[in-house]
């Protein structure tokens, strides 16, 4: 994949709620495209705490991408294309335990991928390739985003929790939430995996914070989720999120001693041989 001369070293793809990152310096948009198709808005690059940050927002500025028809492949190739070496996410996630509770934040440590068909893969034009995705969020920059989470003192915050990426648009059904919190997970959202895969797959590291909006729906006399009751308490608490990645951006830069940028070395399985007859 190539890179271009570096704009960029640390990438943010803003959720529901997070359009944008007030505070960047020496500001310059691209409206980039690629050989994934257009990303899902410009990419706004500028200056924050003297490193260079190039912001998206995931599913545009005006939220005009839906879940299912998100350009990730193009998201994740634009950044990297940008120099972006770490990846912040940022994703509303609804809560499946009682002490997750709604304002909080969560840097999950875990994924399970619910989605179906959508493209979570660099690899399917006549290149096979199988990457280890046992820890489907970088270790080592999950550390740091964790230590930048918890200096934020007005808000809770959680070191771990499994992260269930369904296919949406709709929330789930009760009988759904019911068998999600038995199979042990944590946080629900719809975002996560096919982002986790692709940027995994581009070298690049990712992780994720992620802020619980709201309980689903399998709490007893709890209002099921609504779109508005997302978008509300995101706008309440968006502020935290942002004050967590202003203090990443002041913290030393880290060694990528992660190998995440090495993680294509052993996963081609295409035989160079029989390519080439
Ligand atoms: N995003 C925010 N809350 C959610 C929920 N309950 N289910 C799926 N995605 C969500």
């Amino acid at each position: 994949m190539a890179t271009n001369s570096v704009e960029a070293e640390i990438g943010i793809i803003g959720g529901s709620g997070l359009y944008d990152f007030p505070g960047l310096g020496n500001v310059s948009e691209f409206r980039l495209s690629t050989p994934f198709g257009n990303p899902s808005d410009v990419v706004t690059v500028g200056d924050l705490n003297g490193r260079r940050v190039a912001f998206l927002a995931r599913h545009g500025r005006h939220h005009q991408h839906s879940p299912s028809s998100l350009p990730v492949a193009a998201n994740i190739y634009a950044l990297k294309y940008l120099g972006v070496r770490e990846v912040i996410s940022v994703s509303a996630v609804g809560s499946l335990r009682e002490h997750l509770r709604p304002g909080e934040l969560v840097v999950p440590d875990q994924l399970v991928d619910f989605t179906r068909g959508r493209r979570s893969t660099f690899f399917d034009r006549g290149l096979v390739a199988h990457l280890p995705f046992a820890e489907p969020f970088c270790p080592r920059l999950r550390e740091q985003v964790l230590a930048s989470v918890g200096s934020v003192t007005d808000v809770t915050s959680h070191d771990s929790g499994t992260y269930l990426c369904i296919e949406g648009p709709q929330f789930s059904t009760r009988a759904e939430a019911g068998v999600n919190r038995a199979l042990g997970m944590d946080v629900i959202g719809m975002t996560a995996a096919p982002e986790a895969k692709l940027a995994r797959e581009a070298g690049l590291c990712l992780a994720t914070i992620a802020l619980v909006t709201d309980y689903d729906c399998w709490r007893e006399n709890e209002e099921p989720v609504t779109a508005a009751m997302v978008a509300e308490v995101m706008r309440r608490n968006v502020a935290a999120v942002r004050k967590a990645i202003l203090h990443f951006t002041r913290s030393p830069r880290g060694e990528r001693t992660c190998g995440c940028q090495d993680a294509l070395a052993h996963a081609i399985m295409s035989n160079a041989a029989s390519m080439s007859d």
